[in-house]
């Protein structure tokens, strides 16, 4: 194993406690690179307003989210998506609709990718018009994440929707950060998160379509995983979750989640209503992770939801993989023939849109030919 940087770090006068009292403390000054940050934050108010007036293909085409779904989404997902946009049209909550839809009580990956999905756009037009909050969240996750992080280290995100918040954050950030990587179950979601990084001049981030429960990557390949309310709506899944990412992570995993536990009685009838996840803490320590610290950020966007960090150190290993993309099946690494990415473990090809390869199981196209020579003889 390469370190054991949380508690290093952490030994040198950055403890969570003391990110945790920083973070309740006003900072006496600007935070490290605040002028740039605020430069590019104008910046990315002024361009936005310019988008919004003449750009067909950008963020903010609310005429395209407005497009009525192909009967094609209702035959792949057994389930009735008009009705579903609907409901998210007259503010009604769509996994609720659909969890009563299957008859069941948890949302699945199904569930989760059709509620975001619908929702695409939205929070970068939300991200655009309280860029304040968004700042002063990401100013408090960058104090927390800063002192696990290494020159070099490969960075995870997972769930990273619109990439709203990693594109904040992303400024805050070491430059000498290795290659940062960042997934989400929804596609669409992920096209606008890959506007929003150009739009607000982030480094390259390389974007793929993923299950958090089933990451596309080999073992011990990727030094950092954080996430921002992204395992939040796969309760009954906390185990399975905690296990895949630390399965994936060298050094710290840093998840800004809801707390159930030190929710309010109303808050927390409002996760389980919503199929929000519970006792982290439980679900860490059975999958063999250390919980070095629980910090309670600032002004949670909803009292009801109130985020806290988990800082957790991975089960010691000695392995280590380069972070190139794995089968989600086989978890062999997969290769590039003909635009596909391709397992020849499993067989399964993995289509790559917009740049962004579909490293789903469902996305796999069973092609156990593919890389032979299908010639027919003369
Ligand atoms: C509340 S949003 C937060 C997005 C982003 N992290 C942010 O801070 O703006 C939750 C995101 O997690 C993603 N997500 C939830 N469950 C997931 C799963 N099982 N696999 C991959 N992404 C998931 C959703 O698609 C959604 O984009």
């Amino acid at each position: 194993m390469r370190r054991s940087a949380p508690t290093r770090r952490y030994g040198c006068g950055c403890s969570p406690k003391n990110a945790s009292r920083r973070s309740r403390t006003p900072p006496a000054g600007p935070p490290k690179g605040h002028a740039r940050a605020s430069c590019r934050r104008a910046d990315l108010k002024r361009s936005a307003g310019v988008r919004l007036a003449q750009d067909s293909t950008g963020i903010h085409d609310e005429s395209k989210a407005q497009r009525p779904l192909a009967a094609v989404a209702d035959w792949r997902f057994g389930m009735d998506i008009r009705r579903a946009k609907e409901v998210y049209e007259s503010g009604g909550n769509v996994t609720d609709y659909l969890r009563q839809a299957r008859g069941q009580s948890r949302n699945d990956a199904e569930i989760i990718e059709i509620a975001y999905d619908l929702q695409a756009g939205s929070y970068s037009s939300a991200a655009l018009k309280n860029a304040d909050r968004l700042e002063s969240y990401a100013d408090q996750v960058a104090a927390i994440l800063s002192p696990c992080l290494r020159d070099g280290d490969v960075f995870l995100d997972i769930g990273t929707g619109e990439c709203t918040t990693l594109a904040h954050l992303e400024r805050r950030l070491s430059s000498s950060l290795g290659r940062m990587l960042a997934c989400d179950i929804s596609w669409s979601r992920l096209c606008y998160g890959r506007a929003f990084l150009d739009h607000a001049g982030c480094r390259p981030v390389d974007l793929f379509a993923a299950d958090l429960l089933h990451l596309p990557l080999q073992a011990k390949s990727v030094d950092i995983v954080w996430s921002s309310h992204a395992l939040e709506p796969n309760a009954g899944n906390e185990l399975a979750a905690i296990e895949e990412i630390l399965r994936v992570c060298r050094s710290c995993a840093v998840l800004f989640e809801p707390s159930y536990e030190k929710n309010s009685p109303d808050g927390r009838a409002r996760m389980d209503r919503l199929g929000y996840v519970k006792d982290l803490p439980g679900a860490i320590a059975a999958a063999g992770g250390d919980l070095l610290a629980c910090i309670p950020i600032r002004e949670p966007q909803n009292p009801l939801n109130p985020t806290h960090a988990y800082v957790i150190r991975p089960p010691a290993s000695d392995s280590a993989n380069t972070a190139a993309w794995a089968c989600p099946v086989a978890n062999d690494r997969l290769g590039e023939i003909d635009g596909f990415l391709y397992s020849h473990e499993s067989g399964l090809a993995y289509p790559v849109l917009k740049g962004v390869p579909i490293l789903r199981k469902s996305a796999g196209v069973l092609a156990t030919v593919l890389d032979a020579n299908t010639t027919i003889p003369a």
